[in-house]
């Protein structure tokens, strides 16, 4: 099979669909996904897997809630690690079954946890105490137990981004891993609550496995303590974090690496295990098509203007993430730029003094692994259109998220009655 993204005849491929086509039928800014490559990692991921004998694979839906890529997904036997009721909605509407789905977070409102138990969904990660207090007095008031485990903080740096670094004790996530017997403790005395096992997540992106392997031992170590204080523990959480190479020369763990090693430190849990792979299922899956609008002289590089901006791909500017750009139509030569958006920051910028493919106006191009934390990411920032979202499979491409234009979203915006009514 070719690579999803590669070039034939001169131009930049997704699958068997020339980008030029989807430009022309969609416009840009848009994403662009493939479904072999969706499917691909997904059937990695699980390959990877394959010496554990127990697991249940949740798809974070926060890295590509739409409902097309969920769809895919859900057929691959894929669950969800949902954070918000929106979430839920879009697993649901997948097709993904209530009991597949895993709630995640730390701030779920009541009306949440309320909306998840008539939902009936597979499992809630407490994020603290209090948590399973109100959530076993929801539960046990419908005649009901909620099946839960409980997030614990392993006090690991991940050695990623700190903003997306979530398993050091300075972080909002899990409970202390020193309080956690305790705590477990008294909520495994509710009767609400089936309490189950342990959740933890350390970050994303990440590109080592050193600080996973530690982290899942200490809980293996609470596991066996657990066990030993007379608590039946069945089900333990992994979380996601698995990096993937966004630049050409990184090298990442595979999915085999990772399975070898959770298979090794596992070995004695005797549990189910739970996986919630978010960026490495869709981030390769997807790219950001645009059009270069200016080549304009800068004070050291050119700065090179394309469509797409900030608010379509959030992550150089939140995390100084670094995005491939190609031209769709490589001729070879190369120049040294500066690549930006057209929003009004200084921070819309994707790359300063890059060595890319070079380009002029009226040239397309595209932001690789960029299916992950994408699109769902985007915002309307500049009152700029909500960017649109294109699956390809073979031969074939679908719209699979309209571009919500300004005007639609000014239809959804109101003045004041007592304003209509002074305007009169
Ligand atoms: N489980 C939990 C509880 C999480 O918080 C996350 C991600 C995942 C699973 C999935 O992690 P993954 O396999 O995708 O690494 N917006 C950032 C990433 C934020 C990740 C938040 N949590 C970015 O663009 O890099």
């Amino acid at each position: 099979m070719p690579l999803p993204f590669d070039c034939r005849d001169g131009v930049l491929h997704v699958e068997d669909v020339p980008l030029p086509a989807i430009a022309a039928a969609v416009g840009t800014p848009t994403y662009v996904y493939s479904t072999a490559a969706l499917r691909a990692s997904a059937r990695a991921f699980r390959a990877g897997l394959a010496a554990v004998p127990r697991k249940q694979l949740a798809f974070a839906v926060k890295a590509n809630p739409n409902l097309a890529v969920l769809t895919l997904l859900a057929a691959e036997g894929y669950g969800a690690d949902i954070v918000s009721a929106g979430e839920m909605l879009h697993a649901l509407a997948a097709g993904m079954p209530a009991r597949s789905l895993i709630f995640s977070g730390v701030g779920k409102t009541r009306r949440e946890l309320a909306a998840a138990l008539d939902a009936g969904i597979g499992q809630f990660n407490l994020e603290l105490e209090e948590e399973g207090v109100v959530l076993a007095a929801m539960a046990a008031a419908r005649g009901e137990r909620a099946p839960a485990v409980l997030r614990v903080n392993p006090d690991v740096d991940a050695g990623t981004h700190a903003k997306i670094s979530t398993g050091r004790k300075q972080n909002k996530f899990g409970v202390a891993i020193a309080d956690a017997g305790a705590i477990y403790a008294r909520l495994a005395t509710l009767h609400g609550l089936d309490l189950r096992g342990i959740a933890i997540h350390i970050g994303s992106q990440l590109s080592d496995l050193g600080p996973l392997e530690a982290a899942y031992a200490r809980i293996g170590r609470l596991v066996a303590e657990l066990r030993a204080a007379g608590h039946a523990i069945t089900h333990v959480d992994l979380g996601g974090g698995l990096g993937l190479a966004y630049r050409p020369e990184e090298v990442m763990p595979s999915p085999a690496a990772y399975g070898a090693m959770v298979a090794r430190v596992t070995r004695d849990w005797d549990v189910t295990l739970l996986f919630e792979p978010g960026r490495f299922i869709a981030g390769d899956a997807g790219v950001l098509l645009t059009e270069v609008l200016w080549v304009k002289p800068g004070a050291v590089d050119p700065y090179v203007i394309v469509d797409a901006a900030m608010n379509d791909l959030a992550r150089p500017a939140l995390y100084d993430a670094y995005h491939d750009f190609v031209a769709v139509r490589p001729s070879g030569a190369r120049m040294t730029a500066n690549i930006a958006g057209p929003v009004c920051e200084s921070g819309d910028t994707f790359a300063m003094g890059r060595d890319i493919d070079d380009v002029a106006a009226g040239d397309l191009a595209v932001f690789r692994t960029a299916g992950a934390y994408g699109a769902t990411m985007a915002s309307t920032y500049n009152c700029r259109a909500l960017v649109p979202e294109v699956l390809v499979d073979g031969d074939r491409f679908a719209l699979v998220a309209d571009r919500i234009t300004p005007a639609a979203m000014l239809a959804a915006q109101h003045l004041s009655p007592w304003m209509a009514d002074e305007a009169a």
